[in-house]
């Protein structure tokens, strides 16, 4: 059930997630699909709903960075330096874990990853449970395992409908793309995932840049080939290549939808069009709901305009290559 976040509804659903009942809630970058971090019951119904593989770690949200040591045995300075310049925000940390966290949360991994969102309702969840013995919430983004993350409340209920106790919504999310994730399991950062904090703002407080994180190590799901697709077969198309794509459209029958940024519509174009916003930030924070009604549309295909190369697409280029890669 969609309810309008209110101290009232925030109540609520910090009661539900204490009796151990699933609650999905906004954050600054995508919905999360909450459970009491702490009760192993609850974290396996977030792996139920989604059909996400039990091997697979979810980010456990916290109200501060103060209750760190409750979840992670150690706090490496370059860690502690990103907590203080980036939270509340949009980053995950990846920290050897504090010995009590659980398999479930972990994957079965020796880290655990956290984060402080800054949005309001998610705040006034993580203080209003903490004020109930809870911990942290346990959310992985609000869609089926492998499919088109949510950034509204009604794409959450879409995916899940009502095998959700409750869904807080906080209107559509302000970056629209993931938290960056920055792995320390080596005293060392390593950029495990891109995502609305750009690596040029984390490499500045680090005083270095920032490397990618070696293959396999830690794990991190998000990271397989295929992730945050479409239904419809989706293509990605460079720029230049697209209007003479679009112009030999040689079987005139087939429903093509696309999604440019720069690339104006042309006149004879019979399929579904959907302009894209030219700069980065406002593109990613449409993107996933562009996805969504594209993929809607039922078409034989969804042809997306490349993003530029420069590094403030770094993240939506992952997406979108992620979301036309076939399996
Ligand atoms: O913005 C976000 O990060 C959103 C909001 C809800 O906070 N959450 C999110 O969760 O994107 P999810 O589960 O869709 O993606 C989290 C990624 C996964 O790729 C997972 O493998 C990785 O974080 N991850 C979580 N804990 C990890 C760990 N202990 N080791 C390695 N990777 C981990
Ligand atoms: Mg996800």
């Amino acid at each position: 059930m969609i309810v309008p976040a209110s101290a009232e509804t925030i109540d609520r659903a910090a009661r539900l997630l204490r009796e151990g009942q699933l609650v999905s809630f906004p954050t600054e970058t995508v919905y999360g699909l909450g459970a009491d971090a702490r009760n192993a019951a609850a974290v396996r119904r977030i792996f139920a709903a989604k059909k996400r593989p039990a091997d697979h770690p979810l980010i456990v949200h916290i109200a501060d960075a103060s209750v760190l040591p409750r979840w992670a045995r150690s706090i490496p300075p370059g860690a502690r330096a990103l907590a203080d310049a980036f939270w509340p925000g949009p980053l995950t940390l990846i920290l050897p874990r504090a010995r009590d966290v659980g398999d479930i949360v972990t994957g079965g991994q020796d880290c655990v990853g956290l984060r402080v969102p800054g949005h309001p309702v998610a705040q006034a969840l993580l203080a209003q449970f903490a004020s109930l013995g809870g911990e942290g919430i346990a959310a992985p983004s609000a869609n089926r395992f492998g499919r088109i993350s949510a950034t509204t409340a009604q794409h959450v209920a879409n995916d899940f409908g009502e095998e959700i106790a409750l869904i807080l919504d906080g209107g559509p999310c302000r970056h629209g793309i993931e938290s960056t994730i920055v792995a320390f399991t080596d005293g060392e950062a390593s950029l495990l995932r891109p995502g609305a904090l750009s690596v040029a703002e984390l490499s500045r407080v680090l005083g270095r840049p920032l490397s990618p994180a070696a293959l396999g190590s830690p794990r991190a799901p998000g990271t397989l080939a295929t992730h945050y697709a479409p239904q419809t077969p989706a293509r990605l198309i460079p720029s230049p290549e697209l209007a003479a794509a679009l112009a030999e459209l040689a079987h005139p029958g087939a429903h093509i939808v696309v999604l440019a940024h720069s690339v104006a519509q042309p006149p004879d174009f019979e399929g579904t069009w959907f302009d894209a916003p030219a700069h980065d930030t406002a593109y990613a924070q449409q993107l996933y709901a562009s996805l969504r009604a594209l993929d809607a549309l039922a078409a034989d295909e969804i042809w997306i305009e490349a993003p530029p190369d420069g590094p403030e697409w770094h993240a939506v280029r992952d997406r979108l290559r992620r979301a036309t890669e076939r399996d």
